[in-house]
């Protein structure tokens, strides 16, 4: 099967090809307009999305040596996302299905950043179900329980900002140009991460809260930046060390908490996040520890991309054949 995916969620206007569970071709265009603005400017996101969505899907099915007839179903992200820049790709999705008369599958982005796992690859071992994953992106912070590839449900969320936006905003405080979560992964490698400590937040359950967070290392940084005008230049890797760790030690917590809870040692990370070295390394620790089974997903598949939503239609697709109908809009706030 030969599956077409399109994602437009957010920045990254991607389109990808895949034959069975390997993919062919996944193309992504970013968009470095937004770094000017310290965040994505929705307005800018669509019409840079406008611009990339045809040179992009044709680039994928190109470089993926097919012809645009080989295609068998055409995937999309359906949601959660910008509405602009996701109507951009869910209209042009549906335009090449009605064209091409192929099946047509709406895609949730954050069941496809899980569904990742699942892109054949040497180095990938595929999780055993049911996992937990924390599913770690700029606008979502999720534990979810896996049971199979169209049943997944979400038993931890954050009250308040995402995981990737404590790493943003973090970032944005500290002069780094967005997005900041992988500058701070890079100046934390030779940093203290003692040096510096910050609130903990206190929220029950599986949830999570990184606003307290967020308010403590900008309260810290005003402080210390008014008694030393060169304080961040001077700290920059202690202060990144410091806040990965607090950010990374919240997500481990949690998800030893989820597997306590549910029973489950079969413990996976997906989304933006996931590509953070840090949470990565204190993953395999915690796996070793508690003698869980670690699966992590492949670097490139981690951030936004067409390849997850192209695996994670072709499984909606198998499963109950469904198909989406043409009148199925795009959706801002999808949850499952
Ligand atoms: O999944 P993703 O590409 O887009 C969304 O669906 O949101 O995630 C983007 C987020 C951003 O907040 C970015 O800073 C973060 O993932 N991110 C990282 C790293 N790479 C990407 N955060 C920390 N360390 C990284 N290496
Ligand atoms: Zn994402």
């Amino acid at each position: 099967m030969i599956v077409l995916g399109i994602e437009s969620s957010c920045d990254e206007t991607s389109a990808a090809i895949i034959k069975g569970s390997k993919v062919l071709s996944n193309i992504i265009a970013n968009q470095s307009i937004h770094e000017k603005y310290g965040g994505v400017v929705p307005e800018l996101a669509s019409r840079a999305h406008q611009q990339n969505i045809v040179p992009v899907v044709e680039v994928a099915i190109k470089s993926a040596k097919i012809k645009k007839e080989d295609i068998d179903i055409i995937s999309f992200t359906k949601g959660p996302g910008l509405l602009g820049s996701l109507l951009v790709g869910s209209s042009f999705a549906k335009s090449l299905a009605f064209s091409l008369n192929k099946p047509l599958v709406s895609v949730n982005h954050m069941q496809a950043h899980i569904l990742a796992h699942f892109i054949e690859h040497e180095e990938q071992k595929k999780p055993q179900f049911p996992f937990l994953c924390l599913t770690v992106s700029g606008g979502h912070t999720q534990i979810v329980k896996v049971e199979n590839y169209n049943k997944m449900k979400i038993v931890g969320t954050t009250l308040d900002d995402a995981a990737g936006e404590a790493f943003d905003k973090s970032a944005k405080v500290l002069g780094l140009k967005y997005p900041g979560g992988p500058l701070i992964d890079k100046y934390a490698k030779n940093g203290n991460i003692n040096a510096f400590s910050f609130a903990k937040p206190k929220v029950d359950n599986l949830n999570f809260s990184f606003s307290g967070l967020k308010t403590s290392i900008m309260n810290k940084i005003n402080i210390e930046v008014q008694k030393d005008s060169n304080f961040i230049k001077n700290n920059l890797e202690d202060l990144c060390a410091s806040i990965q760790g607090s950010i990374v030690s919240i997500l481990i917590h949690k998800i030893v908490q989820a597997s306590v809870k549910y029973k489950i040692k079969n413990i996976a990370i997906a989304g933006g996040v996931s590509a953070n070295s840090y949470l990565r390394k204190k993953l395999v620790d915690i796996g070793i520890q508690n003698n869980y089974k670690i699966y992590i997903p492949k670097f490139e598949y981690c951030t936004d991309n067409a390849a997850m939503i192209a695996i994670a239609g072709k499984y909606k697709y198998l499963s109950n054949d469904i198909v989406t109908n043409y009148k199925e809009s795009a959706s801002a706030r999808l949850t499952f």
